[in-house]
């Protein structure tokens, strides 16, 4: 005959029970927040951003930017902080003209900057002339353009996760797979290091939920300090930016990052790591 008589069985099955309900009821919030929630991107998809404030209008096809190339080359803090792009789609308002001059995209693509043994091409200019080629390598939405690097074979060796792009980024930088760009000379301004905060851990505050463990140093890498201070996270003490999973879910706080381009909220377990003593 069988009796369940063993005692935690009933307390540890109310735990699974609540952590599958949270699962299930913060999908139905990611589902909600995202409106219409989009098919899942494939991996060479994930990050991808299109940007037409003014191509269409101007009889161009819109601006592909990827991010799995440019961050495999450079840091999120040189892009966002230093070249001052925004970090939500089409906030930034590049104009043809900026990049003319310079600026945005223009601080790299002006056809004289070296990246390992490359020049990097130009962005725009007023007319195409015969380069129209050189054109459509960005304004590329909607064409069939050959690309210079194809994302499987440029990431084959790379090690791999489930969701994103299905890459370990963490890892690839750690292993020195790759090697990221943090400053630029003449337009980065020389910093003097900060020193890293240790790691440390977030409460769910939800009985059977397993805890976060967030590095500093880990994010540090990418992100320096100030993609994320003061800006989401005011950061003068732990627990000082009152914060829900829910709200983590609309794009705010670490869901800023890990929506778009950092591994996607679907891993829950990548963040949700410690077990609960
Ligand atoms: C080479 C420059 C560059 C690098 C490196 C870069 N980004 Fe971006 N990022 C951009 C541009 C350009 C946009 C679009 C800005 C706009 O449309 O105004 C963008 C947009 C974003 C967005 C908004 C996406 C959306 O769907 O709205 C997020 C989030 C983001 N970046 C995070 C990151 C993170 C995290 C990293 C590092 C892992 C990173 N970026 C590295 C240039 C860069
Ligand atoms: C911090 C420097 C930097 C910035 C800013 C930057 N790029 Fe790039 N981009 C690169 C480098 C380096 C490459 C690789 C060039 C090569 O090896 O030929 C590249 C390559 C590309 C490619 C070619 C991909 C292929 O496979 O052929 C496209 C398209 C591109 N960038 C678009 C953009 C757009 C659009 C922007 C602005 C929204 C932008 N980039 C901003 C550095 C940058
Ligand atoms: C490195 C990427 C890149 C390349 C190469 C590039 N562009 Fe652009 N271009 C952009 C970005 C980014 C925008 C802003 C996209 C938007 O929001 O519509 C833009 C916008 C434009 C616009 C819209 C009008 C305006 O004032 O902003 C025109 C016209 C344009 N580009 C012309 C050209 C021409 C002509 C070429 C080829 C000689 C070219 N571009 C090559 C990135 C590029
Ligand atoms: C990816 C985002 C991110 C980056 C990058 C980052 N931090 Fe933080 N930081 C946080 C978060 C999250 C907290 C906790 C905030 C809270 O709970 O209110 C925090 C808290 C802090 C605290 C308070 C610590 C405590 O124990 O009370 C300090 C100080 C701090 N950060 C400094 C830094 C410095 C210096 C850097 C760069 C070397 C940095 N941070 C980079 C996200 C970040
Ligand atoms: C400014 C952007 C940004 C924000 C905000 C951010 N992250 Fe990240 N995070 C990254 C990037 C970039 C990586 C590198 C891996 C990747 O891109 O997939 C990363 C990696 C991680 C990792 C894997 C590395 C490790 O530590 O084991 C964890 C876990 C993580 N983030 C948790 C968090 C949590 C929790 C928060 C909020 C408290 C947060 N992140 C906020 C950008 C961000
Ligand atoms: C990028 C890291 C990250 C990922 C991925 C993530 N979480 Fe969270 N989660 C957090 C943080 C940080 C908190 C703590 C917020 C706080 O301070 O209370 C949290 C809190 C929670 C809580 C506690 C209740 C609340 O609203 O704060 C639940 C339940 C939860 N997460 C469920 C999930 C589920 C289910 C998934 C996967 C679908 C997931 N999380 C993915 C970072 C993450």
């Amino acid at each position: 005959m069988r009796t369940n008589n063993f005692p935690g069985g009933c307390i540890i099955k109310k735990v699974i029970l609540l952590a599958c309900c949270s699962i299930l009821i913060f999908s139905v919030i990611a589902n909600a927040a995202g409106g219409v929630k989009k098919k899942r991107p494939l991996p060479h998809d994930y990050g991808k951003v299109v940007l037409n404030n003014y191509s269409e209008r101007a009889h161009m096809a819109p601006v592909v930017f990827d991010h799995w190339l440019h961050r495999s080359k450079f840091t999120c803090r040189l892009c966002h902080v230093d070249l001052a792009f925004a970090m939500k789609t089409g906030t930034t308002g590049i104009k043809a003209s900026d990049n003319m001059k310079g600026y945005y995209c223009g601080t790299c693509h002006n056809g004289k900057m070296t990246h390992g043994s490359r020049t990097v091409f130009a962005a725009c200019s007023k007319t195409p002339g015969d380069d129209f080629g050189r054109c459509e390598r960005c304004h590329s939405q909607g064409k069939t353009v050959k690309k210079d690097y194809d994302f499987y074979t440029y990431t084959e060796k790379f090690p791999k996760e489930r969701f994103g792009n299905g890459i370990n980024w963490e890892k690839a930088e750690a292993d020195g797979m790759i090697r990221l760009v943090d400053f630029l000379e003449g337009v980065s301004i020389k910093r003097t290091a900060m020193t890293v905060q240790k790691d440390f851990s977030l409460g769910p505050n939800v009985k059977g939920m397993r805890e976060i463990i967030f590095s500093h140093q880990k994010h540090t890498v990418w992100n320096g300090c100030e993609v994320c201070h003061p800006e989401i996270f005011v950061g003068v003490k732990k627990g000082a930016t009152k914060y829900s999973m829910v709200e983590i879910f609309e794009g705010k706080y670490c869901g800023v990052c890990h929506t778009d381009v950092a591994f996607p909220l679907t891993d829950c377990q990548r963040c949700h790591t410690k077990q609960v003593q």
